[in-house]
């Protein structure tokens, strides 16, 4: 079995990957070489029996020896150590979940169950980077993936509701503490039903206002709002965010490099109150006029795991949101309707869990694929 290398498994997105590592027995495909950037010479974790020492992160020899290293340690490390690696001449297998090296030409992005063609093409022709892609992408592309696979998408755009968990674990924290201490204020009211509920919201709006609630991750509160704004600010009136939504959805897809393929995909991406699911609402201009049956079936039968809610109150409520969504790996599309603008015009509402698809599910099933 290869030797490969499993870096930053001790973060969010690391620990969920070792998790589904273990649930899928994974590790018997495998001989794990366990890193550490901070504690080298360690234990490695209990699940998996009979590997090594933890080995210094850093150390670029070390890794060299590895034919494949997966990393879930974030973006400063492989701008640190990716570079030195090449540079000294390793031609292993680099699968990575941070955006560094994501839109190099170099670069695969990988959602096997979506681009397996665009990754065999690429391991055939000497692509070393696999690289995991932006969650809101992935999640949208696992369950819109029949109508881009098939073509019948002219243009489309998604407006975002990104959980907390997209920041990471202390913007997790941030949120259930504001959400905590806003209720903290209004608690005695609230038990109270004679209480007016005008005092409660005033009470409410003070804290959130309150410079001494804890809102230094996000920037602003965001229990009881939301921030219409994600990643960095490109300057031109787009976040970051927005630009990866094209970008890496016509990557993933092969489009990048073929002229004249590219499908327009824009939105706003907004941050809200969820934990670790994001949810999107898509307007979609298909290329032709399908009926929703049809459209339905495309998307249910395009994998395993896209599953169509009918469009109707009781079902959305209970299987389109991020509660339902969260800690499974199913990606639920729902409120597919025509809109009022002509039968080739579609919304389409998708929830998935950021950390299993929009993160740790395609590296681990790319591992599988490296290994063969
Ligand atoms: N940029 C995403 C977010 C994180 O902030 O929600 C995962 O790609």
């Amino acid at each position: 079995v290869p030797s490969v290398g499993l870096v930053g498994w001790r973060g969010m997105v690391g620990s969920v990957l070792m998790q589904r590592m273990q649930d899928e027995g994974d590790f018997r495909l495998i001989d794990p070489v366990f890193f550490s950037t901070s504690n080298a010479g360690g234990t490695a974790p209990a699940f998996a029996e009979g590997a090594g020492p933890l080995q210094d992160a850093y150390d670029v020899e070390t890794l060299a020896k590895l034919p494949i290293i997966v990393t879930a340690q974030g973006g400063g490390y492989t701008s640190e150590v990716y570079p030195k690696l090449r540079d000294a001449g390793w031609d292993g297998l680099w699968i990575d979940a941070a955006s560094t090296l994501r839109m190099e030409e170099s670069s695969i992005i990988v959602l096997d169950p979506v681009n397996r063609d665009v990754i065999d093409a690429g391991l055939s022709r000497g692509v070393r980077d696999f690289i995991g892609g932006n969650c809101t992408v992935s999640c949208m592309l696992m369950g819109l993936g029949g109508l881009f696979r098939n073509g019948l998408v002219e243009w489309g755009t998604s407006m975002t509701y990104q959980a907390a968990s997209g920041g990471g674990a202390r913007h997790m924290r941030e949120l259930l503490n504001q959400f905590g201490s806003i209720h903290g204020v209004v608690a005695g009211n609230l038990a109270d039903p004679a209480s007016a509920i005008l005092d409660i919201d005033r009470a409410v709006l003070a804290q959130q206002k309150n410079p001494a609630m804890d809102a230094s991750q996000f920037g602003v509160p965001l229990a009881g709002s939301v921030i219409p704004w994600i990643d960095a600010d490109l300057g031109n009136g787009q976040s970051k965010e927005e630009w990866k939504a094209g970008a890496e959805t016509n990557k993933i897809l092969g489009k990048d490099t073929t002229e004249g393929t590219r499908i327009p995909f824009d939105g706003l991406c907004v941050r809200i109150g969820a934990m670790r699911s994001h949810s999107q609402a898509l307007t979609l201009k298909l290329t032709e006029d399908l009926s929703v049956a049809e459209i339905e079936n495309l998307i249910d039968q395009d994998n395993q795991w896209a599953t169509v809610v009918p469009n109707t109150k009781e079902a959305t409520l209970q299987g389109l949101t991020p509660v339902a969504a969260s800690g499974t790996l199913e990606i639920p599309v729902g409120r597919i309707r025509k809109l009022e603008m002509g039968p080739e015009y579609i919304s389409a509402f998708t929830v998935g869990d950021q950390l299993l698809w929009g993160a740790a599910e395609p590296l681990r099933r790319m591992l599988l694929i490296a290994t063969g």
